[in-house]
């Protein structure tokens, strides 16, 4: 006897037909490579249609999300939340390439990944992506994410757990990811939006939620698929204006002498006759002023339009490894028990220099050109060596992870960047040109009272020293070197993050 299609399963779905055989299997394996039992797959699922629809929808979320945070990396001030959004984007990133690869298996181009799937939900990104932080955590991770990770769960639970298993998995492997920015963001809400701020976010969160119920919600599953009548679609509030991207980076005050270049790190780490203990101190140094790279890739992500998807990961990925080898330093002056945040003096001369003077491709270009110069022997080699010479199982830990990653981002820089030019060679000149053309304004920023330049050096490795119970070495402890006339390969990378 066939079920009439109108009973539904708890799933939303016709139950499977009760006259089904459940064949056994070899001494009771599991059947169906234990994707499932014969009742389930025994119900029929979604059609391909739906699946990709969904899919599409998930998509246009993701790919939101992952814009809205890689562009609100750079003036964000809070260094914790520059870290945890350059994780996310990536993650984000991912997902919206899996998405991408799924749909163009399942249908022939143009795949149509590019339209907006309703206006509600441009809406209601366009929202978050103009809203005050108050708004935008609070909105991203207490109604979008929470939303998006429900509509997920519902197409692994609807669609066919057989027919369309590579969706089932990639539908997992996204929920996973999810998991990490729900309870970040659970969690940095209750540190940031409280009392006041969260009063003042509501008419900004119920614009969010009402542009995603005119939607239909986020996977149009409600609502026939969202409302086709505009008198259903909220005002605009915080994206009434175009947003614009702000290439400025702002600092939290752990960062309170953002243009001090008063300690050359590289001159420290290439002078034999500087203990070995001091090098893996400075490099710590250079690893947590990797921070300044995501403030400036993300400017380059923001403001490059029209790239393949591709494009997008790899730049992602790049930027969530210098965001991981900053907190490698962070964690390094921990271990060493130093208090960076009053002892260093962290600056972002070079993410200013870059995101305010020159175009995308020109910053993209110095990038390259760094990175490249620091594959050689005395690079990420050297840094290496250094931290097992020094014994310090820990930095030669970190030290190692981030020579491997930047061999991976010589990889991207090729593939994206100097494949856009007439040849290897060009690209690594006008690199070179382009960081050449950038003012850094040492004295300047003296005269104007931005800086004083002072050695943060010689406290930083003073507070080393006494915690370790150390003589200083003399040396060390007097060293003196800015960048105001030595630069760090004798050619313009003085303050180049690598
Ligand atoms: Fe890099
Ligand atoms: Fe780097
Ligand atoms: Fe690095």
């Amino acid at each position: 006897m066939r079920v009439p299609m109108n009973a539904t399963s708890p799933t939303g779905l016709p139950p499977a037909d009760p006259a089904m055989a459940r064949p056994q299997t070899l001494r009771g394996l599991p059947p169906l490579a234990g994707l499932c039992g014969f009742e389930q797959a025994g119900r029929p699922g979604l059609s391909v249609e739906e699946s990709v629809r969904r899919l599409k929808r998930h998509h246009y979320a993701l790919r939101r999300i992952h814009r809205i945070l890689t562009s609100r990396i750079t003036s964000e001030p809070i260094y914790e939340l520059k870290m945890a959004w350059s994780h996310q984007a990536w993650l984000c990133a991912e997902q919206v390439a899996a998405i991408r690869a799924r749909v163009g298996e399942m249908r022939e181009p143009p795949l149509g990944l590019d339209k907006v799937p309703h206006e509600g939900l441009a809406i209601a990104f366009d929202e978050l992506q103009a809203a005050p932080r108050e708004v935008l955590l609070s909105g991203l991770y207490e109604v979008v994410v929470p939303a998006l990770a429900m509509a997920l769960s519902r197409h692994a639970a609807q669609t066919h757990p057989l027919a369309d298993q590579p969706t089932v998995r990639l539908l997992r492997i996204a929920l996973l990811d999810l998991d990490d920015l729900q309870r970040y963001g659970r969690h940095a809400v209750s540190c940031l939006v409280a009392g006041p701020d969260r009063a003042a976010a509501q008419a900004g969160l119920e614009t969010v939620r009402q542009a995603i119920t005119a939607a239909g919600g986020l996977d149009g599953c409600e609502r026939g698929g969202g409302s086709s009548d505009p008198s259903d679609l909220p005002a605009r509030l915080h994206s009434a204006a175009p947003w614009r991207h702000d290439p400025t980076p702002r600092r939290d005050e752990r960062f309170p002498d953002p243009y001090n270049m008063g300690v050359n790190a590289e001159v420290l780490l290439y002078d034999p006759a500087q203990p070995l203990d001091a090098k893996v101190l400075m490099m710590y140094y250079k690893r947590l002023r990797e921070i300044d790279v995501p403030e400036m890739m993300a400017g380059i992500l923001a403001e490059t339009p029209g790239k393949p998807w591709g494009y997008y990961r790899d730049m992602s990925r790049q930027l969530w490894d210098e965001a991981r080898h900053a907190m490698m330093g962070e964690v390094g002056f921990a271990s060493l028990g130093v208090d960076w945040p009053s002892k260093v003096a962290v600056n972002f001369t070079w993410s200013l220099g870059l995101n305010t003077q020159l175009t995308p491709k020109e910053r993209h270009a110095v990038l390259y050109f760094i990175e490249q110069g620091l594959m050689p022997r005395t690079g990420k080699r050297h840094e290496w060596e250094t931290a097992l010479a020094a014994g310090n199982p820990l930095a030669a830990t970190f030290q190692d992870f981030d020579w491997a990653d930047e061999v991976l981002h010589a990889r991207i820089g090729r593939d994206w960047y100097v494949s856009d030019m007439p040849s290897a060679h060009e690209a690594v000149a006008y690199g070179d040109a382009c960081w050449s053309k950038v003012l850094m304004n040492w004295e300047r920023w003296r005269s104007e009272g931005k800086t004083g330049h002072a050695n943060w050096w010689t406290g930083a490795y003073a507070q080393y020293c006494e915690r370790h119970g150390k003589t200083p070495d003399p040396i060390a402890a007097q060293y003196a070197v800015s960048y105001e006339s030595i630069r760090a390969d004798l050619k313009d990378l003085s303050t180049a993050s690598g």
